[in-house]
């Protein structure tokens, strides 16, 4: 299959081995590390591979409306991707594509625990996720309840797992 996704926080690269055994051929992958993005690499799966940081300013080499989809499986979270993140992806992908996401269920309420985080400011996802609804910036096409971390008893938490398309 020939459309053209971006694996946003790809890290070493499962998901997108994920959509490379789904038939997906046209990904490319973007992380802040450039370690990550070296393992991810020896995968031979993805064509292009961006080293920026989500969340700051434009993502530099990509111009608007490029993808089909952009997925971003366990970045958007604390510490890691910041909201304003969702306007990029909004901004690369076309009108019709498909934006897809976990958020951790705590971190979407704001109800993480703040002593193992060590953050005492707002998020922000939720009130990020909504607000661009209001703008028809997207809408929400699916949101699933899955369950994260399972391999790791103390890490264990739920999340949703998020398709918006871009309008
Ligand atoms: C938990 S890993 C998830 C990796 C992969 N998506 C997976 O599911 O296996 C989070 C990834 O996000 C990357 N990351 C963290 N902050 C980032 C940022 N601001 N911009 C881009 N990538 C970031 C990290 O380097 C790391 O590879």
């Amino acid at each position: 299959m020939d459309i053209r996704i971006l694996d946003a926080g790809a890290g070493t690269g499962l998901v997108g081995k994920v959509l490379y055994d789904l038939g997906y051929r046209n990904i490319d992958a973007l992380d802040i590390s450039q370690k990550m993005l070296d393992e991810a690499q020896k995968m031979n799966i993805y064509k292009k591979t961006f080293c920026a940081a989500l969340g700051e300013d434009a993502i530099p080499g990509i111009d608007d409306d490029q993808y089909d989809a952009v997925i971003c499986v366990g970045s958007l979270t604390i510490g890691h991707v910041k909201p304003n993140a969702l306007d990029e992806f909004v901004r690369i992908v076309k009108p019709g594509g498909i934006i897809g996401f976990t958020l951790r269920k705590d971190v979407y309420n704001e109800s993480f625990n703040r002593d193992i985080y060590r953050e005492t400011a707002n998020l922000g996802y939720r009130a990020k996720m909504e607000q661009m609804v209001k703008e028809k910036k997207w809408k929400l096409v699916q949101c699933d309840e899955i369950d994260y971390h399972i391999s790791m008893d103390e890490m264990r938490a739920k999340c949703y797992s998020l398709m918006y398309q871009v309008l």
